[in-house]
């Protein structure tokens, strides 16, 4: 099956996208700190444009990031110009020679979703044995007491017309199955599409989830105090 890798067109209007609304990469940072404490060499996992690794060292953290889109990249090292090591890489290729304190995800490929009273674990990765495969390398790049963290999201919605800039709109599409859910999302110019982009996100059940943990190198899991991130130890 297709990989998620975004399109370039999206890449383009990431950004604008987010600062419409999407995301608060200020407040994730701060919420981030409380969490790694004293742990200051990060791993960004799906580093996107950087948005997120930007505020990261601007609170003092060494920041390292990976990402599977070259566009994405390219956008990342044109706004950190070199304060952070970023690598083109998908996740389940893991290869940086480098140890962390802890790695994060947020929107990147693993997150959680809130489904009423439950959290459902969401893959960029659809195939089970390379979710733990990918897990396994994150584990192996983190040093003892490292920590995983992973975003928690509300259930994806559909967006119609999202103002983000001048005669610019974004949309969402969202179908959601037992264990997919397919994603697209639209930009549209003077009502003319502009950028597109289709993504299927694979969804586990709870004991699919913690089987993937466990064989993945990672222990016990809890939320932060805020209920943003769900915070996995690596194995002793
Ligand atoms: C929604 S963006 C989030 C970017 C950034 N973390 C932020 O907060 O703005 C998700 C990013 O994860 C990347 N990604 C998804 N799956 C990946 C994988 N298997 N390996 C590496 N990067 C991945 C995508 O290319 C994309 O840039």
């Amino acid at each position: 099956m297709k990989n998620n890798r975004y399109s370039p067109s999206i890449v383009r209007y990431y950004d604008a996208i987010m600062k419409a609304g999407y995301y608060n990469h200020r407040d994730i940072a701060l919420i981030l700190q409380k969490i790694l404490k004293n742990r200051k060499k990060i791993l960004e996992l799906g580093v996107g444009t950087g948005l997120l690794a930007k505020e990261l060292i601007k609170s003092g953290y060494a920041v390292s990031g990976i990402d599977f889109t070259k566009s994405m990249i390219e956008r990342a090292e044109k706004r950190l110009t070199g304060r952070v090591k970023l690598f083109l890489q998908d996740v389940s290729l893991l290869d940086t020679k480098e140890k962390y304190d802890a790695a994060i995800s947020e929107g990147g490929p693993w997150l959680f979703l809130r489904r009423g009273r439950s959290l459902n674990l969401q893959s960029h990765i659809k195939d089970f044995e390379k979710n733990i495969s990918a897990l396994k390398r994150v584990s192996d790049h983190l040093n003892k007491n490292g920590l995983l963290a992973l975003n928690i999201q509300p259930m994806h919605q559909n967006i119609d017309g999202l103002i983000i800039g001048k005669k610019l709109e974004y949309s969402q599409r969202i179908k959601t199955q037992a264990r997919w859910i397919e994603k697209e999302y639209i930009v549209k110019r003077w009502k003319k599409r502009v950028a597109y982009q289709k993504s299927i996100y694979r969804l586990f059940s709870k004991k699919e989830e913690m089987e993937l943990f466990h064989k993945g190198g990672f222990t016990s899991s809890h939320t932060d105090k805020s209920g943003s991130f769900m915070i996995f130890r690596k194995n002793k």
